[in-house]
């Protein structure tokens, strides 16, 4: 199978990336990420123990120029070509502050604007780093706080949604167990460093594995988490907890994934979303690739959570199919892929 051709834009394109709690700019240059600038507001909404949408907005519009200037600055752009910016789905107040901004710039510097869809950024990350080696069509494991989903990917542009969550996304999970075991907020990156020294055998909890093929199951986890609690209460070990969470999510979404790899004949292997950072899950999928003998691509971490590379990414290869938006451009909260 020859390595499809991806195409980038030729020449410096600005992505812009608002649409949860990270404030984010970017700038791409050919097929190289120059600068990658992301101020996260996790701090601000500790705590709260989740995101305030409307503390988010604010911060977002406070954050946004700082981090443009940063992002250019760094990368020694004094004007890009072309400005791409998340307008669906997410909290529709972050968005506006993201697609408000593109719009100014875009209309300041009088360069093309283009909308790009939040987990075609997260598809499209891999690419920072393996845009020679990726190959076409692939799957991937889309895990973010929102979403888990088994998509094929076709081409850029070209996606079929295989297998989703019939309830809670795996980030939900990592982020509700972490809740329930103290590690306040933002919970994945808490549980992967209690995880460190755990016994992931020793609190045995529910894999959920629906009998439907296409579909993960997380709220099952939760409810067991919250009853463990419960049963041990103070006498319960963290670390412990915290390794078994972590197994029983990786262990849930690996199998998920074998199953479409074996359904579906696909060679290679993508990772990508903010619970791709998690080493146990990078580290547990590599195992899959290798004994089904696919290839695996999974971007750095800095690339997995929210981040704006991933959508000048998309951006720039949308604008180099001559694709772009008009000053109308809308952001939504909802937004099929
Ligand atoms: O993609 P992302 O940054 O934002 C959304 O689009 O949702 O994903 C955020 C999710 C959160 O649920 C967070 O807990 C999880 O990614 N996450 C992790 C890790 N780092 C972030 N989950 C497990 N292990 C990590 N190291
Ligand atoms: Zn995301």
């Amino acid at each position: 199978m020859a390595a499809t051709q991806v195409t980038w834009f030729d020449g410096p394109v600005l992505g812009l990336e608002t649409s949860c709690d990270e404030t984010s700019a970017a700038i791409t240059i050919n097929q190289m990420v120059r600068a990658n600038v992301v101020s996260s507001q996790a701090e601000l909404h500790q705590q709260w123990g989740g995101v305030v949408p409307e503390v988010a907005s604010r911060a977002h519009v406070e954050a946004m120029l700082p981090v443009v200037e940063t992002a250019l600055n760094l990368a020694e752009v004094k004007k890009p070509a072309a400005i791409a910016v998340t307008n669906r789905p997410g909290l529709i107040g972050g968005l506006s502050v993201g697609v408000t901004t593109a719009k100014a710039l875009a209309l300041a510097w009088q360069v093309p604007l283009i909308g790009v869809h939040h987990l075609e950024g997260h598809i499209l990350s891999v690419l920072a780093d393996a845009t020679e080696a990726l190959q076409f069509p692939h799957l991937c494991l889309i895990v973010s706080g929102g979403h888990t989903e088994l998509i094929k990917v076709q081409a850029p542009g070209r996606y079929t949604v295989l297998s989703e969550t019939i309830d809670d996304a795996a980030g939900e999970a990592f982020d509700k167990g972490a809740r329930l075991l103290g590690l306040g907020y933002p919970g994945g990156a808490r549980v992967q460093e209690r995880a460190t020294h755990g016994n992931p055998k020793r609190y045995p909890l529910p894999i959920a594995i629906p009998n439907d093929p296409y579909h993960f199951s997380f709220s099952g986890l939760k409810t067991a988490v919250l009853r463990l609690t419960q049963k041990e209460g103070e006498c319960l070990d963290v670390p412990d907890a915290a390794a078994s969470l972590q197994a029983a999510i990786v262990g849930a979404l690996a199998a998920k994934v074998e199953g479409a790899l074996e359904t579906t004949g696909l060679k290679t292997l993508t990772l990508v979303g903010g619970v791709a950072a998690n080493l146990a899950l990078r580290a547990r999928l590599k195992e899959t690739a290798n004994k089904y003998g696919v290839s695996f691509h999974t971007p750095d971490p800095s690339l997995c959570t929210d981040n704006a590379a991933m959508i000048a990414i998309a951006g720039s290869l949308r604008l180099a199919k001559g694709e772009c938006d008009h000053f109308t451009l809308d952001c939504s909260p909802n937004a099929p892929l």
